[in-house]
């Protein structure tokens, strides 16, 4: 699925610069950890392709776990209240976590996670987003490892949605509210 395909839709971040910043980001994250093992727990569903790429730059010992939460419903809007709709797997206490989101925008969804997770108990709790939008901010929180920093802006594509669609764009998109579905 290409994004010239649709009309409205505009190329923020190509495949390639994509590429370029996750493997930046894995060597860091990979010089960070000092060869100790790794948990990725990504935050279905937008943070799959990301996920995905991060872990094969990343030189160390890593396992999956997933977390599912709701914050968006169907549309462009945060309703506000963050649910879990599905748990870690197996238990992280006293590992390495590395929270793994596509985007940090009011910080409801992290700040939700980041205090469920640490009642586990984890040796170290990290955060990686592919997207920051640190003027959306309504928590208090920042990400360890952030791929870029964007302004207020509705992307979609490379694991984001819109109405669930678009999340197979390979590129990272803008689109107009007004796009029609
Ligand atoms: C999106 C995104 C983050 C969250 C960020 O997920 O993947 O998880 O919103 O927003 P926040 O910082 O304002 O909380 P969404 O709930 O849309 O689910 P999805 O990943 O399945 O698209």
């Amino acid at each position: 699925m290409a994004a010239d395909m649709h009309q409205n839709l505009e190329i923020l971040y190509t495949r390639q610069q994509i590429a370029e910043r996750v493997a930046e980001m894995g060597a860091q994250i990979t010089q960070d950890l000092n060869s100790e093992k790794l948990v990725m727990v990504g935050v279905l569903k937008g943070a799959a392709p990301f996920l995905a790429d991060l872990a094969r730059a990343v030189q160390v010992d890593a396992t999956f776990d997933f977390v599912a939460t709701s914050s968006y419903g169907s549309g462009q809007r945060s309703s506000g209240a963050v649910k879990l709709i599905k748990d870690l797997d197996e238990p992280v206490e006293g590992k390495n976590v590395l929270v793994v989101e596509d985007i940090l925008d009011t910080g409801l969804t992290l700040s939700y996670l980041r205090k469920h997770l640490l009642q586990q108990r984890p040796k170290t709790l990290r955060i990686a987003t592919l997207l920051d939008k640190p003027s959306h901010r309504l928590e208090k929180i920042e990400a360890d490892y952030v791929g870029f920093s964007i302004p207020n802006l509705f992307v979609i594509g490379y694991g984001m949605d819109y109405g669930e669609r678009y999340r197979n764009l390979p590129d990272i998109c803008l689109m107009t509210p007004d796009h029609p579905e």
